[in-house]
């Protein structure tokens, strides 16, 4: 379903989407409409394609036309936006290779008409190549439609921040946090080529259309910076403002920070409800930086909130009314408080204890979205259970695992005096591990020892939360055990596993998250996962009573409207959850971004944490040292 809103802040005409399939088949129809009607003039269809989970969905619809629908590929030629340097064809994250698994080797594009920027052209002949690459397409008379995804740099094939909207095809330098996204594909930040070839703004801003898409929470920030701000290239995504056929598809997380989605009372005729008054009120208090109880008619009026007063007024009457509903988010008790009025409480005061299951994506998850939470529910005596639906094995570095195999080929000579089956295990995997090719899969060996790492960095952390190490769980779901990043794909026996553990344990509380994470994330699909089993069993009586809680994601932050139940943590709560992230050593290279920088993902959490709390205290409500947020979550939505 199309959501179409009012969007005269939009300098780049943008089509929202409930889900990013729902989108990548419209973008993939519209590739087959444009092949169609070029071929019917005779004439071959030019296309400009992108890399990067964000296009995979169009894709596999493309991939789907060839093969169900008999379409053919053969008037195609195509030209890919980027390609990292130095890197050989053979590389498995090259672009070529990308394209080769994602695309051409399943439809019908003839060898000839494909054109990749090669990555292993010598050095010398570098700007030659980028020469002849320009001038291949524009002999061909130019891209008829570019397709493009988005880096969180704004980035739009590897043109990052300070390339100019003349550039063309060229050598450039990666940004930092480019690599560091890059880094779980190349198992290494190290490993990330510093360079790419990658088509011009210029280059791209020929093209005749441009489709843009975007999916996922952790692009909307920069998506509504190209959309709405004025074009810039230190936001090289914004300088598309400059072609006069550009459309933008997003999903709804991608769009999240879109003034419509946002802030829509600033572009709409409002219909209030109680979710888009409180937005309304919290964003006017922390825009005019007073707290609630103190907003004056004139700072509505002011601010374009008149009409909100003249429905819900005065001011007087509002502010206290939101006041009191974000007041009551606040609880120390995220498993209810027992023998207590809970009418105005986030949780039920009964049953009391509760059965609590989290489920986290991968080990880490669940302490950064919710690590003083969990210690609160142990604290007061609930029955909590954490379970890992994926054993996070592939982002362990080799180093990591070269190590615990040492450990293990020495304990057993000094307390064995030789060889023990875990110390042959050990040994196998070690010498794996010395014989694996750079980016070589991990043979299974070595992924149950990774798996095993990250087993005992997830005990740990949860024994620092309070959990006791025998209350975790691990289901190692066959979609990330057997799958790589990128290609993971669920199958039933994923929704059964889930399935299992929750009849099993019919919990009172469901803690899960990644709900508005790109699709193709661990995360986004262990929600997904989630919500299948959770429709399976939408008749069980047990999940009738029970309440489900959105945690946040890693490198997710919420408005403060958006919050059903938040959880103040003391300085040393808040402390004790950093000491839980840190028992996860081996993913201590992982970056979150912060105020467009890249910030170790630790701190992240305690920065994210803290700044929900200092939002609160804006508000005028009690200072707390920081505040761990959850959304009450429908299935039914
Ligand atoms: C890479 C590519 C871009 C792509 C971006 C976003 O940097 N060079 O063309 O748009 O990543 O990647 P993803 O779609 O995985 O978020």
């Amino acid at each position: 379903m199309n959501v179409i809103e009012e969007n005269r802040r939009e300098s780049i005409s943008t089509q929202l989407f409930s889900s990013a399939n729902e989108a990548s088949l419209i973008v993939a129809q519209e590739i087959v409409e444009l092949i169609k009607k070029n071929e019917q003039k005779g004439k071959k269809t030019i296309l400009g394609l992108a890399t990067g989970s964000t296009p995979i969905g169009v894709y596999k619809e493309l991939i789907r036309f060839h093969k169900k629908d008999g379409i053919s590929f053969s008037s195609l030629i195509t030209f890919n936006l980027d390609e990292y340097y130095p890197i050989s064809h053979k590389h498995p994250e090259s672009y070529y290779c990308f394209m080769r698994e994602q695309l051409f080797d399943h439809i019908d594009v003839p060898e000839e008409q494909i054109n990749i920027p090669d990555g292993s052209v010598d050095r010398s002949k570098v700007f030659e190549y980028c020469k002849n690459y320009e001038n291949k397409i524009s002999e061909l008379g130019g891209l008829d439609l570019q397709i493009l995804g988005i880096g969180r740099t704004g980035h739009i094939g590897f043109n990052e921040p300070g390339s100019t909207v003349d550039s063309r095809t060229r050598l450039v330098h990666l940004d930092s946090l480019t690599k560091k996204d890059a880094a779980r594909d190349f198992l290494g930040e190290e490993n990330v080529p510093r360079y790419a070839i990658t088509m011009g703004i210029g280059t791209i801003l020929d093209a005749r259309k441009i489709i843009l898409l975007a999916w996922g929470q952790a692009k909307s920030s920069v998506l509504a910076g190209a959309i709405e701000h004025k074009p810039s290239d230190s936001l090289p995504a914004s300088l598309l403002q400059g072609h006069s056929n550009v459309q933008i598809y997003a999903d709804l997380s991608a769009a999240g920070e879109l003034t419509r989605i946002k802030h829509p009372w600033l572009v709409k005729l409002m219909e209030w409800n109680p979710a888009t008054i409180r937005a309304a009120v919290t964003w006017l208090s922390q825009k005019v930086q007073k707290p609630v109880l103190k907003l004056l008619d004139e700072d509505y009026s002011e601010c374009g909130l008149s009409d909100l007063l003249t429905q819900d007024g005065p001011s007087y009457d509002l502010n206290i009314k939101i006041f009191n509903e974000v007041q009551h988010t606040l609880t120390g008790w995220p498993g209810g408080k027992p023998e207590s009025p809970d009418e105005y409480r986030p949780e039920r005061a009964t049953p009391h204890p509760k059965r609590a299951l989290i489920l986290a994506p991968e080990p880490l998850d669940d302490v950064i979205g919710m690590g003083g939470t969990m210690h609160r529910l142990v604290d007061q005596g609930h029955e909590v259970t954490v379970a890992y639906l994926t054993s996070g094995n592939l982002a362990v570095p080799d180093t990591d695992a070269c190590k615990a195999a040492e450990l293990i080929i020495d304990l057993a000579k000094q307390c064995e005096n030789g060889e023990t089956a875990e110390s042959r295990f050990a040994q196998r995997s070690w010498d794996e591990l010395q014989s694996k090719d750079d980016f070589a899969i991990d043979t299974d060996n070595i992924r149950r020892l990774k798996g095993l790492i990250r087993r005992g960095e997830g005990k740990m952390a949860c024994e620092v939360c309070g959990l006791s190490a025998d209350r975790v769980r691990f289901l190692n779901l066959p979609f990330y055990e057997k799958g790589k990043y990128r290609q993971f794909m669920l199958n039933n026996c994923d929704i059964e596993l889930v399935v299992g553990l929750l009849e099993e344990l019919r919990p009172h509380q469901l803690y899960i998250t990644g709900a508005q994470a790109e699709p193709s994330t661990v995360q986004a699909v262990c929600f997904d996962a989630t919500k299948r089993a959770l429709d399976n069993l939408a008749d069980a009586d047990w999940l009738k009573e029970c309440y489900l809680w959105l945690y946040r994601g890693s490198s997710q932050e919420w408005g403060i409207h958006e919050i059903d139940m938040a959880v103040p943590l003391s300085p040393t709560e808040l402390g004790n959850k950093v000491q839980g992230i840190y028992q996860h050593q081996t993913q201590r290279s992982q970056a979150a971004i912060s105020d467009k920088r890249t910030r170790d993902i630790w701190r992240q959490a305690e920065d994210c944490d803290r700044r929900l709390g200092a939002a609160y205290d804006q508000l005028g409500l009690a200072e707390y040292e920081a505040i761990e947020g959850f959304k009450r979550w429908c299935t039914r939505a």
